[in-house]
């Protein structure tokens, strides 16, 4: 550093100053005084080379380079405390608490994914018009079974597929599915009719990943002049659409219920493989077992013999019906594999499907 003069000097004060007044963070001040005031800093080497001056100019310069430095110090420590109050100030803005919020003093629940499912199954349907009836989980064996033309000899009417309420000849039972309430609703209902039934039904069933002697199913029933065949296909099409996306595709196959004349089981399209599976050994898919298809549930026509035990002229009136899993539904829809966490009742697999149930 050989010059010293006043013109120099004062610009590495200007340069210095600029810098501090710039930095908008302490640690941005601490990079610009390591620059401006550190060891390699202009005004320190200047202060190094006053030794190497003649002696004449040494007192002056060295005056010179002492009030510059001293000069930096004090705006480096002003702009400190102004940028450390500032940010004191910030820091208890940002942290602040506010002691007057409410505090959760009990752990939150959540909405059971198998209630959240049935909301969202009656609003699809409340949506189109229809009605949503119930009816009484312990039920009467006529209304379970015989109202919908299934035999004495019917082999779900065992006591080992069904539970019978003691003392037998009460003929009451946990109702087995959801389709007494179509008799009910029949029965207390003026026509036309249009509705769906969500509730619980019981089987004596084990309990495992894909069983639970508890479960629930969803009941639709319309009954008006002229229904046909293509009003079921064209409900369920919506119904399924509403569900699981406007992509989603169904299919019917022929089957058989007792109630329901003709009848067919529900399919939906594989939403995992989009029925791509099929016919491809290197791409199986273990959702629909590579058949592109998963069984939803059961439908058809009401048999009329259905209509007659409940009082209703099958020469004007026909309908048709469905019924479906709620647990099933859940499975595809929210990819929840194992039955057992439905009935578990850990919040943290309700809190896992809240949002995506709904
Ligand atoms: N009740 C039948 C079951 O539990 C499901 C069912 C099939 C309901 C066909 C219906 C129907 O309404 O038409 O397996």
């Amino acid at each position: 550093m050989s010059d010293l003069s006043q013109q120099s000097i004062d610009s590495i004060v200007s340069q210095a100053l600029a810098a501090f007044a710039a930095a908008r963070t302490t640690a941005e001040l601490k990079a610009a005084r390591l620059a401006h005031l550190g060891d390699k800093a202009a005004i320190i080497l200047a202060n190094k080379s006053l030794g190497s001056l003649p002696k004449a100019e040494r007192k002056e310069a060295g005056q010179r380079i002492g009030a510059a430095r001293a000069q930096l110090n004090q705006a480096l420590a002003a702009r400190e405390a102004e940028l450390a109050e500032a940010e004191l100030a910030q820091a208890l803005r940002d942290e602040r608490i506010d002691v007057t919020l409410p505090v959760a003093t009990s752990p939150q629940g959540a909405p059971h994914p198998i209630t959240a499912l049935m909301d969202l199954v009656s609003d699809a349907f409340v949506a189109m018009g229809w009605e949503i009836a119930e009816g009484p989980e312990c039920e009467g064996e006529w209304l379970n079974f015989d109202a919908l033309n299934i035999g004495q000899s019917h082999p779900a009417r065992a006591t080992s597929d069904t539970l019978f309420v003691e003392p037998l000849d009460n003929h009451l039972l946990l109702r087995t599915h959801t389709s007494p309430v179509q008799i009910r609703t029949l029965l207390d209902r003026p026509l036309p009719v249009y509705v769906i039934c969500p509730g619980k039904t019981y089987r004596a069933d084990e309990f495992d990943a894909t069983h639970v002697p508890v479960f629930h199913q969803f009941e639709g029933l319309a009954v008006d002049k002229g229904i046909t065949l293509a009003n079921l296909r064209g409900t369920l099409d919506a119904f399924a659409q509403a569900m699981f996306g406007a992509e989603i595709r169904t299919r019917m196959r022929p089957h058989y219920f007792p109630f329901t004349e003709p009848s067919a089981e529900v399919d939906l399209q594989c939403f995992v493989c989009h029925g791509e599976s099929v016919g491809d050994p290197e791409r199986p898919c273990r959702t629909c077992k590579s058949e592109g298809w998963i069984e939803w549930g059961g439908c058809g026509v009401v048999n009329p013999r259905v209509l007659a035990a409940c009082g209703i002229d099958t020469e004007v009136y026909s309908g048709f019906a469905f019924g479906m899993g709620v647990e099933r539904t859940l499975m595809f829809r929210n990819n929840a594999a194992d039955m057992r966490d439905m009935v578990e009742g850990d919040v943290r697999f309700s809190r896992s499907l809240v949002g995506t149930a709904r």
